[in-house]
């Protein structure tokens, strides 16, 4: 079948302005959080406001498939868990498109034993995973793994595992949660070592799920321990998701009349810095109704200038480069973003990606090996963009799309159903003037 017949189209007429308010999804990395461990704790936890992306479709998926029960009850979810109830089951864990959840997942299951198969997309089939193997195997188990031993679809045993004192090679969260989630089930003590932080989902709801959890803070690194725990059921209320608000933020921050607000997102550590890294930019943004991590964040067309990313910001920018990048060419002079060398293996090259769809608009941009420099105020016109599996591609580039003239057509765009089935129903809401 050629290409174009298997992926689909979506067409996006440009010079449109962004007005009113909207919530998004509840956030991704914790909707991940909340199913895994309330698959991990006796009794039943209930998780509101859940993210509807295929991700987290998929982790809720793979926690029944381990023996979880799941049930919806109106807008709450409600699962059953308990290592008791779970055990390997006969078939392949399929993660969809999700790194989280395979990296997460197999951590998890490594620390409840027996022998686990996951295979993904073949986005995920192609990501880094000795990441998560080696550690994994110093703490005991066994890995069998296609590409010489470096991707899924793989094959994890796990007859017991001990504890390993483990710094972290790459600045990653999801490798760290593998480990934690590893450690709840292995013997002695399972430390990580931070010295870049990475959000901290995973330490902040183990502990409160009633791990037996010690964080210590030095001036160069971070140390998370972890030891054999049995966890408590939770009533987890998912915040929105951040990482999908920086569309609309930025949707109104570079189309003229514009005027979004996005209701109760997440603004936690390392999730919300690319709010102070556009406000910087000059972006006109204030955040309300703040309430313990969460709050309502308000953004209106603004005149950006340029910014240099330090390679220091981008553990607490991973997911916004995209669309950090559709700002940065809107913006006067030139945007530089360094030490971003992960952004290679998402769920597409980030960087190769990016530069070619932002250069289909017209935008000069210049790629390194770890980054790439961005000019603003070129002269920009509709692009043309294949999506290669990435919502965050898709998204990025239909608020560009919808800011410069002319009618731009995106390919694959049905990635975006991995994190914001509603991304396109909320996009014609917010640009029907
Ligand atoms: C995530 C961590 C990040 C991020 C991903 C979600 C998580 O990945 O890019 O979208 O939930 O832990 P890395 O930890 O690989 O940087």
């Amino acid at each position: 079948m050629p290409a174009a017949e298997m992926h689909s189209e979506v067409s996006i007429s440009g010079k449109r302005s962004f007005n009113g308010e909207l919530s998004v999804p509840g956030d991704k990395s914790i909707s991940h959080r909340a199913l895994l461990i309330s698959a991990l704790s006796s009794g039943t936890s209930t998780v509101k406001g859940l993210s509807t992306g295929r991700d987290v479709m998929a982790t809720r998926a793979v926690i029944a498939q381990l023996g979880a029960e799941v049930r919806s009850l109106g807008d709450l979810l409600a699962i059953e868990g308990g290592p008791d109830r779970l055990s390997p089951p006969n078939s392949v864990l399929d993660v969809g498109n999700s790194g989280t959840l395979i990296r997460l997942g197999a951590g998890m299951v490594a620390g409840l034993g027996g022998t686990y198969t996951f295979s993904g997309d073949e986005s995920v089939n192609k990501r880094p995973m000795k990441r998560i193997f080696n550690p994994l195997r110093q703490m005991g188990a066994t890995i069998d793994a296609a590409d010489n031993g470096e991707t899924a679809p793989f094959t994890l045993r796990s007859y017991g595992l001990h504890g390993i004192r483990y710094s972290l090679p790459v600045a990653s969260a999801q490798v760290k949660s593998s480990i934690l989630l590893a450690g709840l089930g292995a013997s002695g003590t399972t430390t990580v070592i931070e010295t870049m932080p990475t959000r901290s989902h995973s330490e902040e709801m183990l502990a409160e799920a009633g791990a037996k959890l010690e964080i210590v803070r030095l001036p160069d690194r971070k140390e998370i321990s972890i030891q054999r725990s049995s966890l408590k059921p939770m009533d987890y209320v998912v915040p929105g998701d951040p990482s999908q608000s920086a569309f609309w933020i930025v949707a109104a921050l570079i189309s003229r009349d514009s005027q979004v607000t996005v209701r109760n997102i997440y603004l936690g550590e390392l999730r919300s810095d690319f709010i102070s890294v556009l406000v910087r930019m000059g972006a006109d943004i204030t955040v309300a109704n703040t309430s313990k991590n969460s709050g309502d964040v308000t953004a209106k067309s603004s005149q950006l200038r340029s910014t240099t990313i330090a390679a220091e910001e981008i553990a607490g920018l991973i997911d916004e480069i995209p669309i950090l990048c559709v700002a940065a060419s809107f913006a006067e002079g030139v945007t530089t973003i360094t030490g971003a060398s992960e952004l290679r293996v998402k769920e597409s090259d980030r960087i190769s990606v990016m530069s070619s769809a932002l250069r289909s608009f017209g935008v000069e941009v210049e790629e390194f090996p770890d980054g790439m420099a961005v000019t603003g105020g070129s002269c920009m016109h509709s692009g043309n963009v294949f999506a290669h599996m990435d919502h965050r591609i898709a998204m990025a580039c239909s608020v560009l799309a919808a800011a410069v003239s002319g009618t731009t057509i995106i390919t694959g765009f049905d990635t975006v159903d991995s994190s914001y089935p509603e991304f396109l129903a909320d996009f014609e809401r917010l640009t029907k003037s």
